[in-house]
């Protein structure tokens, strides 16, 4: 794809050259994000951060992502503090919105309604989320970190040994990652859920037609028995109709550190896109296992800024002055790691 000037809405944008290049600068994005050296190739840039349903990672990495190459973050968060709660269409938000801002990233409840505000904006947008549709930016994060621990095990993304668990209807996170698994070759999908809340259909006759195995089941202990990742996630409170609907399903695929020592073979990686429900009736992944070296959630949080990173340098095609416009920091954090 032309990054220069494209929104991100779907991981049906790319092709396997693209993840390649995501993932390029996003490497080249570690100096910078380490704090180590201080670019200002967006000085004078302005994203417009608009979230109308709650965010910690993906609003405030996409914010530190443009902090961190130079520019000004200006942000909106939920829909009471917008004109839209006064009838403004997504049209009119979009076009007033885009002449304030160099680009935008969005997160909104209805599916659809990214795509739909970009068709209207005048500078790129970037999907923060759009109901349980896609989280396209997760999906690069979660590859990117996927490779990154395969690669210190001398291997690669073809290949992979995955499970997904908990909420995969609803998961927008999880609908994202299938998608882009399906560039590439020879993947392993385990698919763990409760009937009611399993993959949509199309995504998974998207990997079989992409030539993966696709395993769907409700037994936790064997799918994880032999993976490389085991990802699990959140029940998605916010998309059923009621809370007692959700309770239904919640703490139903609990992954704790008993169950991962009896049943995954070593240094299977855990992640989660986070949030993880840490409330008694949840817990679907256990603080117990926060001191195990396996668990990935926060190295896949902090690489967040680096893919988000790549992602503006290439829609606002900077990549090759960031290094122009850089410097060594005034001062060094040297507990900071990637
Ligand atoms: N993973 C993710 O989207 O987290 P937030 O909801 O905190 O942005």
């Amino acid at each position: 794809m032309i990054f220069t000037g494209s929104h991100i809405l779907s991981i049906a944008q790319f092709d396997r050259a693209d993840i390649q290049r995501i993932f390029e600068v996003a490497d080249a994005m570690a100096p910078y994000a380490l704090r180590r050296r201080v670019t200002r190739v967006l000085e004078g840039a302005i994203l417009g951060n608009m979230f109308f349903e709650p965010s910690t990672r993906t609003r405030i990495s996409f914010g530190c992502a443009f902090n961190l190459l130079g520019g000004e973050v200006r942000e909106t968060t939920g829909f009471e503090s917008s004109a839209i709660t006064k009838g403004e269409s997504l049209y009119d938000t979009a076009r007033v919105l885009s002449g304030f801002s160099d680009v935008i990233c969005m997160r909104h409840p209805q599916e659809g309604s990214v795509a739909e505000f970009a068709d209207a904006s005048r500078v790129p947008v970037l999907n923060g989320g759009d109901g349980a549709n896609e989280h396209p930016s997760q999906a690069l994060l979660d590859l990117y970190t996927i490779r990154k621990e395969l690669a210190s095990k001398g291997r690669e993304i073809d290949g992979l040994r995955i499970a997904l668990i908990g909420d995969l209807k609803y998961g927008r996170t999880v609908h994202s990652l299938c998608k882009l698994l399906c560039l590439f070759n020879n993947i392993h999908i385990t698919l763990v859920s409760p009937v009611e809340l399993a993959m949509p259909g199309s995504i998974i006759e998207q990997m079989r037609e992409a030539g993966h195995t696709v395993v769907v089941t409700d037994d936790l202990a064997q799918s994880i028995s032999s993976v490389d990742i085991a990802y699990s996630t959140r029940i998605q409170e916010e998309r059923f109709a009621t809370k007692e609907e959700a309770d239904l399903y919640r703490g139903r695929f609990r992954l704790n550190q008993a169950i991962y020592t009896e049943y995954c073979e070593p240094n299977t990686v855990i992640m989660h896109p986070l949030p993880r429900d840490s409330r008694a009736g949840a817990n679907e992944l256990d603080n117990d296992l926060n001191q195990n070296p396996n668990l990935a959630i926060f190295r896949q949080a902090d690489n967040g800024v680096l893919v988000r990173m790549a992602l503006f340098a290439l829609v606002l095609d900077v990549v090759d002055q960031v290094d122009q416009c850089s410097r060594e920091v005034n001062w060094y954090n040297s507990l900071r790691t990637l």
